[in-house]
């Protein structure tokens, strides 16, 4: 009988994309996916280690692990990779004894090799501990076992060297490293072969993408992806700002399946925490840019991260991010708390010193702001007809579908499971401020329009 394993994810769209990646490669040396985590031979924990609270998850879930042993003398394999493993490595085991196998996130095709050796080694082995980047962003195609039948990741871009003062992603997912076109192209043709309609494209700064295979920038990317028929949509996570070029503004304007979603991540409104954050753009350097993009492409809508109570932050610099936020209206923000992480710059030079009370004070006048802003430009939406790829039934409501306008806004109505994967008008009717509701006025034929 095949072994079963169960996978846990925590953190972005790369780490879902690398638990795909990993759970295909399961697949094909044998192993057989559950959904119950008793049930599991192997638990893979694919961590993030971008906030302490994160990091903390893995350690609490390696501790219900060990006490399973204590009270049954039994437990599954446990494998950890993502940013947590090649953060910590082997000092994870210090913290845990239920850890079999530690893999970097840059050697996640030696994950089935070191899973067999763990599985077929005597009870209480030594840890596997392989940290060692493989050196190349190559991954076999077709493997990927994608979670999601309508909206496929497409990886661009591996790491970053843009070393900013509060990330750990420099460290964890080492140097850039760019993935040749020819492979993103024949992923995604895959991706469409197989049931896809859109892809996301993923890397730390996808708008940094140049092809080492031929020569091609982001643009020219998405010049390329729009050619592959049955593809209606493109989207893309995340640029930065001080890499958006005419050209690729141009290209967003011309091509018509390129989403009307910009993510545009600014993390603070004050140009002296930007240069403390070592983000190299400024406050005006980045509404200039967001006023070139909304003149070229006015019906865009923008997103951001933003970090309030980073090391120096005045009441001044918070009300910036406050001022830059009114000024901006995102349609959707992450918003954090500040915390120090381990090997960042901010943490080896720079003091921890805005009070937690304060942080959180800031953090709520902040999410309070965003919400209004939200639930304005929702409201703005009303009695428009939206085109809205469908990706799934409604997590509420059965008989509810439920998918996203081009601006990336999850849109619920009623509808016929056959319209997953289809491009449907909607008029919206009611505003939430995470979301829309709406009803459909009759299936679109036009492959790539929108509203
Ligand atoms: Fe981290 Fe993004 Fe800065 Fe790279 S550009 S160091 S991923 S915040
Ligand atoms: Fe977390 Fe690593 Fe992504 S730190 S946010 S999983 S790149």
């Amino acid at each position: 009988m095949a072994r079963k394993y169960f996978i846990e994810t925590y953190g972005c769209q790369m780490n879902v994309h690398d638990s795909e990646r990993m759970a295909g490669l399961l697949d094909q040396a044998g192993y057989e996916a559950t959904a119950d985590d008793l049930d599991a031979d192997v638990v893979l924990i694919n961590t993030c280690s971008v906030r302490e609270k994160a990091e903390e998850k893995l350690f609490t879930r390696l501790g219900e692990f060990h006490q399973r042993e204590l009270e049954t003398g039994e437990r599954p394999i446990v494998a950890v990779a993502g940013c947590v493993a090649q953060q910590e490595g082997s000092q994870i085991l210090k913290r845990s004894r239920a850890v079999d196998v530690i893999i970097g996130t840059q050697n996640l095709k030696r994950l089935p090799m070191l899973v067999d050796s763990a599985v077929q080694a005597p009870r209480r082995h030594a840890p596997l501990v392989d940290l060692d980047p493989l050196g190349d962003v190559s991954f076999p195609l077709g493997i990927a076992r994608r979670g999601d039948p309508v909206k496929a990741y497409v990886t661009i871009i591996e790491g970053c060297n843009e070393f900013c003062a509060f990330c750990v992603v420099p460290y964890t997912r080492g140097h850039e490293r760019m993935r040749p076109v020819a492979d993103i192209l024949a992923d995604a043709r895959n991706a469409v072969d197989t049931g896809a309609r859109e892809v996301q494209l993923l890397g730390q700064i996808v708008n940094h993408y140049e092809a080492p295979d031929t020569s091609c920038d982001f643009a020219g990317l998405l010049e390329r992806l729009s050619e592959i028929e049955g593809l209606e949509r493109i989207r893309f996570a995340s640029p930065h700002p001080r890499h958006v070029t005419s050209r690729m503004i141009d290209a967003m304007r011309r091509l018509p399946k390129v989403c009307r979603h910009l993510h545009l991540p600014v993390q603070s409104g004050s140009s002296r925490i930007l240069g403390a954050m070592r983000r190299r753009h400024t406050r005006e350097d980045y509404l200039a840019l967001v006023a070139r993009v909304r003149e070229a492409i006015p019906d865009i809508a923008l997103s951001t991260d933003m970090i309030v109570g980073f090391p120096g932050e005045t009441a001044e610099d918070f009300e910036a991010t406050l001022s830059l936020t009114e000024q901006v209206r995102y349609h959707s923000m992450f918003s954090f708390k500040y915390s120090p992480r381990p090997n960042t710059l901010a943490l080896k030079r720079l003091n921890d010193d805005v009070a937690e009370e304060e942080k959180t004070r800031r953090i709520v006048a902040l999410q309070g702001l965003q919400k209004d802003i939200q639930g304005a430009l929702h409201r703005q939406a009303l009695g428009s007809v939206q085109d809205v790829l469908v990706d799934s039934r409604s997590r509420r409501r059965d008989w509810e579908l439920s998918g996203r306008t081009s601006g990336n806004t999850v849109v619920n109505f009623a509808g016929r499971a056959d319209w997953i994967g289809t491009l449907v008008p909607v008029r919206i009717t009611a505003a939430n401020p995470n979301s829309l509701k709406g009803e459909a006025v009759g299936l679109l034929d036009t492959v790539g329009s929108r509203a």
